[in-house]
């Protein structure tokens, strides 16, 4: 009774202009590995549910690339939105849509958009997750040992048990702290990341909705004479005109009280942003990102990706993003990639 629902409405934003909003990260190959990032975490699952059990969320206006990118999917396996909502209903629209279907269902939910190097660790921590939700209405997220107090992730602090059980009760789950909160986390020692990967039953999410989303919770419960049927589409664009725009971590991690955590090591990375995608990258001798194709001079510590038909030479460059994508070039230091978001906001307002 294994389902594995794959989130990929995101708009992937501070890895712009390579990201953008007729393509976002999830579709792009952006490891070169031939791969996109939605079909690698496709087949990431091989081995844990067969493919009839992968439903895919995203935005209607992704359905074509989906289909496209995972081919072997029918129809009923793809979820479009009518609008971005956040997590929260995205998960509830396919958790109550599984559960209606399969009421002992056991779900993995998974983002289209993080690398994760070490496969055969990622199954087994999975594996662990399901055997633990499988006759338990617990909620389970996986932890990640964390390296620097990033404020873009949720913090979850853990109750550490003696007998070393690899699934620990979570005392607190903080969603994008502050960077004091976040450093105060680290040095702590007590907290782990929260990779946004979930593990829990049909019931369990669905009694979690109830207690700490009940609005959401009636709305979607509606759907169980609609889903699988031709009037699906209508019940969703009145349903998704109704929720509230909330991420599953505000909405419910942060409130629950029967939230778990396997700590896990899987060569994890959330590819968020231009750095993130600078570290897990191979390098050339000079710590630049380069396909190979670019000619460069006394240049080091970037990443440079740009189009295969434009030859790019580069002199005397050191520390930067240099990407462009479909018609728009961004050139910004490394350091300033936080600044993505309001290039973005500006360029909407830039004839
Ligand atoms: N279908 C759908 N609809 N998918 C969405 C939507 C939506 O409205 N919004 C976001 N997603 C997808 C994104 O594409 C991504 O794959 C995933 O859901 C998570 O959304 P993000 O927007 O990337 O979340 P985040 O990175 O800020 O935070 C989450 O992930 C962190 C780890 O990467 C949280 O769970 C954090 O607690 C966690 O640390
Ligand atoms: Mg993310």
């Amino acid at each position: 009774h294994t389902y594995v629902i794959i989130m990929a409405g995101g708009v992937g934003t501070r890895f712009w202009p390579f990201s953008r909003t007729n393509y976002p990260k999830q579709f792009h190959d952006v490891l070169g590995t031939g791969k996109s990032l939605l079909q690698q975490t496709a087949e990431r699952f091989d081995g844990i549910c067969p493919k009839e059990n992968i439903y895919i969320v995203t935005s209607a206006e992704y359905q074509q690339l989906v289909k496209e990118q995972l081919p072997y999917l029918s129809d009923d396996q793809i979820l479009c939105e009518p609008v971005r909502r956040n997590t929260a209903p995205c998960i509830a629209y396919a958790a109550y849509k599984i559960a209606q279907k399969d009421p002992q269902a056991n779900m993995v939910v998974a983002p289209a958009d993080h690398i994760i190097l070490k496969e055969e660790d990622f199954k087994n921590t999975i594996r662990t997750a399901l055997e633990a939700t499988a006759n338990q209405d617990i909620l389970v997220t996986l932890g990640i040992q964390p390296s620097r107090p990033d404020t873009g992730y949720g913090y979850i602090q853990y109750i550490p048990d003696s007998d070393n059980h690899p699934v620990k009760k979570v005392k607190t789950f903080t969603e994008k702290p502050h960077l004091e909160l976040a450093q105060q986390f680290l040095e702590s020692g007590e907290f782990v990341w929260n990779a946004g990967i979930f593990v829990w039953n049909a019931q369990a999410i669905r009694k979690a909705f109830e207690a700490y989303m009940p609005e959401t919770a009636e709305i979607f419960a509606e759907g169980d004479e609609w889903y699988f049927t031709e009037k699906e589409d209508a019940f969703i664009n009145k349903a998704y005109s109704l929720c509230k725009n909330i991420s599953i971590d505000n909405g419910i991690m942060e409130k629950a009280n029967n939230v778990y955590v396997v700590l896990s090591d899987f060569g994890w990375s959330d590819l968020g942003t231009w750095k993130s995608l600078y570290e897990v990258s191979g390098k050339d001798d000079n710590q630049n990102v380069t396909d190979g194709t670019h000619m460069l001079y006394n240049t080091s510590n970037n990443i440079i990706k740009t189009p295969k038909n434009k030859l790019v030479v580069i002199s005397g460059l050191e520390g930067f993003i240099v990407a462009e994508f479909d018609g728009v070039l961004l050139i910004c230091p490394k350091e300033e990639e936080q600044k993505v978001k309001e290039f973005v906001a500006d360029a909407k307002n830039h004839g």
